[in-house]
């Protein structure tokens, strides 16, 4: 089955149809600008476009950066406020006519970690944490997503965690891997003591460059990058929007064991 996932970001809106069995992409990616200012009636709109772009009918999942409740927006971080209250399923059924599920950027990334990528066939606590223009973080227990935690937004002595750790922060102060690491040590220690995960995947623009600072980070969790970079947020979007049934994880199991034998 096939599932049209959109990954909405500050930068760019993402998207492609994606086989939900094997977690590929069915069809070349294609990225929209963001339009500014990003508005939720503006940013539906690209959204809509990239819809027509792939001449879509079929299901819709959508990651978007904010905490999602049945599909209204109830922060907005590192996006327009105007987004606060915005039903965005609402909204986009307005404009396209086409409906579709929303859910936390961090989360989409998650799910697509879990079913596909770093975290795939792992149990116990596992933290997903997305180092990109602001800090993402989805948690899983046995598989089972914890939705909408903002773990991004601790405090960090005196400061917002994703003012100090996250990449936009490297990027914008131009700190060396050492130097940014630091914080980014000093972050991850804090997941580890209020949540003791069992493993910590990093992911976002940060997973790309893992191995530039892991060596700077002293924590007692397994941590490691994700695996699907920057499709996760795609994959995992296409993946909210359709329920895994257990007929649909036997399809995904044998799609999987017949992936592997033709490699
Ligand atoms: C937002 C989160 C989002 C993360 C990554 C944070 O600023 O509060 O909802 O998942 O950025 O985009």
């Amino acid at each position: 089955m096939e599932v049209l996932g959109i990954d909405i970001g500050g930068t760019g809106i993402k998207g492609a149809p994606v086989h939900i069995e094997t977690g590929e992409l069915t069809a070349e990616r294609h990225r929209i600008l963001t339009p500014q200012p990003a508005t939720p009636e503006s940013v539906l709109q690209a959204a809509g476009e990239l819809i027509k772009h792939f001449n879509w009918n079929g299901p819709i999942g959508c990651g978007f950066p904010a905490v999602v409740k049945n599909g209204v927006m109830q922060t907005a971080a590192n996006v327009d406020a105007s987004w606060i209250g915005a039903d965005a399923v609402a909204t986009l059924k307005k404009l396209t006519g086409k409906p579709a599920v929303f859910l936390n950027d961090a989360d989409a990334a998650g799910l697509a970690e879990l079913r596909f990528g770093a975290g795939k066939g792992r149990n116990g606590l596992i933290a997903i944490v997305t180092l990109g223009t602001g800090i993402g973080t989805a948690f899983f227990v046995d598989g089972t997503l914890i939705p909408n935690t903002e773990l991004g937004h601790i405090e960090l002595r005196g400061k917002d965690a994703e003012r100090r750790a996250a990449e936009s922060v490297r990027i914008r102060k131009n700190l060396t891997w050492k130097k940014w690491a630091k914080g980014v040590n000093e972050y991850f220690q804090r997941l580890e003591a209020l949540l003791w995960p069992d493993l910590i995947i990093v992911g976002g623009g940060g997973s790309k460059n893992f191995d530039k600072f892991a060596p700077y980070l002293s924590l007692k969790t397994e941590i490691v990058p994700a695996q699907l970079l920057n499709e996760a947020g795609i994959v995992g979007a296409a993946l909210a929007a359709v329920p895994a049934t257990p007929a649909r994880r036997r399809a995904a199991s044998s799609a999987r064991a017949t992936q592997s034998k033709t490699k």
